[in-house]
């Protein structure tokens, strides 16, 4: 059914050339399992996971009902000083599914927000253990963060710093990034090894740049998920935690895309075996459909944070609607969902039929310089228009769209992260059309 009653001239879109979607818009009005209904009356399949975000699919009664449930109870109530039941619940659900002792979450609202408690609660943690020299952060090349200060600071897509180059945050500095396009263009459900070592420059220039003993964190995605999927070789997230523990320096994960399934276990840092010391969540914690983010910290992050005199607060930092009472109650249905349809099992048998199909419909079509799969995501990048980069994904993304199917742009990659509930049907009709989209762009 066609919906065209909403006026455009208010609403200014974040992350979106706002005079092109004028002319051209793209407005959703509905959406049930793995569709959208737009405003034209057309049906588009998710193949994006709304933002990364519904890993359950649309329209999950369970979750709807427990925060209409929620909010006829407690509809909200003050995070500071006082707190809520389905606050300490979810945290407790949380903290059963990361690994290790990441026991403690903190709640925020956004990755943006995951990101910039993170680093904060670094500062605090070495300030609190006497070493409040240790301010430098360290990110990597085209890491994506949000874009509150300090994530955008510690991010690394150029883009995104670009108008900002003047407020960073100083004392920030940035690894190599970890894709190599020339060994490794096309990667299929595996994680690369690598002859060379993406670290030698962190141990051999960056660390003694800045000396290690001021260095306090370190905040990777654990796969480069805004940036289009890049996936980082064998062993090197282990490296990196042996070369943060050899320093004191605090290792931060960013799973706001990673976390809740996506590479078919609870958090990349499962699949990849390694243990940070924080780890940031968002996406997928409440299907998307109520904001929440937050930090999970190791026992001894928190611990060493809890000092001074009894009455007086640690950590000077949370947010109004930190552990907001209904957010809690959709993260805790949405969290129930993934345990009773075993959907991050199910994120992990999907991924290889995504990554085969992308494989085997895009490799060698024009444009195609690589394709990279892993878990239920994938990304198929194209060389660049010259002089107008980004150009031709958004024009694919454009046409998919029209052809009845939603692709992510990221830069030069066209990427695919659907809901886990995905079929090999849905998987067959979105990269059918994103193929002849391909073509039409030669
Ligand atoms: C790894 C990562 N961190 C942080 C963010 C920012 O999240 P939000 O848009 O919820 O602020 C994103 C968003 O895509 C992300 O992918």
């Amino acid at each position: 059914m066609a919906n065209s009653t909403f006026d455009m001239s208010n609403q200014w879109l974040p992350f979106t050339p706002n005079r092109d979607f004028h002319r051209d818009p793209r407005v959703l009005v509905g959406a049930k399992g793995m569709h959208f209904q737009t405003h034209d009356g057309r049906e588009i399949i998710d193949g994006v996971s709304s933002l990364w975000c519904v890993g359950a699919g649309h329209g999950r009664r369970q979750i709807s009902e427990a925060i209409k449930q929620q909010l006829d109870t407690l509809d909200y109530s003050t995070a500071f000083q006082a707190s809520n039941d389905k606050a300490f619940m979810a945290a407790s659900a949380i903290a059963e599914l990361a690994p290790g002792d990441l026991n403690k979450v903190f709640f925020c609202n956004s990755g943006s927000e995951a990101a910039d408690t993170s680093l904060k609660m670094a500062l605090a943690y070495h300030r609190a253990r006497g070493e409040g020299h240790r301010t430098v952060l360290i990110g990597r090349e085209r890491g994506y963060h949000g874009v509150g200060f300090g994530g955008m600071s510690v991010g690394g897509i150029p883009g995104n710093r670009k108008v900002y180059s003047g407020a960073l945050l100083p004392r920030v500095d940035h690894m190599a990034f970890i894709h190599n396009q020339a060994d490794f263009p096309f990667i299929q459900n595996e994680v690369p090894q690598w002859q060379t070592d993406p670290l030698v420059d962190l141990e051999t220039r960056i660390l003694p740049l800045h000396d290690p003993s001021n260095v306090a964190a370190i905040i990777v995605e654990p796969i480069a998920g805004s940036a289009g999927w890049y996936i980082p070789p064998q062993g090197y997230l282990k490296r990196l935690r042996e070369i943060c523990d050899k320093h004191g320096i605090l290792l931060i994960f960013d799973e706001v895309i990673t976390g809740f399934g996506r590479l078919g276990t609870a958090f990349g840092a499962d699949y990849f075996g390694v243990v940070p010391d924080m780890l940031n969540f968002a996406k997928c914690v409440t299907n998307g459909v109520f904001p929440l983010g937050g930090v999970i910290c190791r026992d001894h992050v928190y611990q060493t944070t809890m000092t001074g005199p009894d009455h007086a607060i640690e950590f000077a930092h949370g947010y109004t609607y930190s552990g907001h009472p209904a957010a809690c109650a959709a993260a805790l249905a949405t969290m129930q969902i993934f345990r009773e349809e075993n959907l991050f099992a199910r994120a992990g048998e999907m991924g290889p039929v995504l990554g085969d199909a992308m494989h085997s419909a895009l490799r060698g079509l024009p444009n195609v310089i690589g394709i990279r799969s892993l878990g239920l995501a994938a990304a198929v990048e194209l060389s660049g228009l010259p002089g107008l980069p980004g150009k031709r994904a958004y024009d694919i993304f454009l046409d998919c769209y029209h052809a009845g199917v939603m692709v992510r742009a990221a830069g030069e990659n066209l990427v695919f992260a659907p809901p886990y509930i995905v079929e090999s049907h849905h998987i067959d009709a979105m990269v059918s059309t994103l193929a002849a989209a391909i073509k039409r762009h030669a």
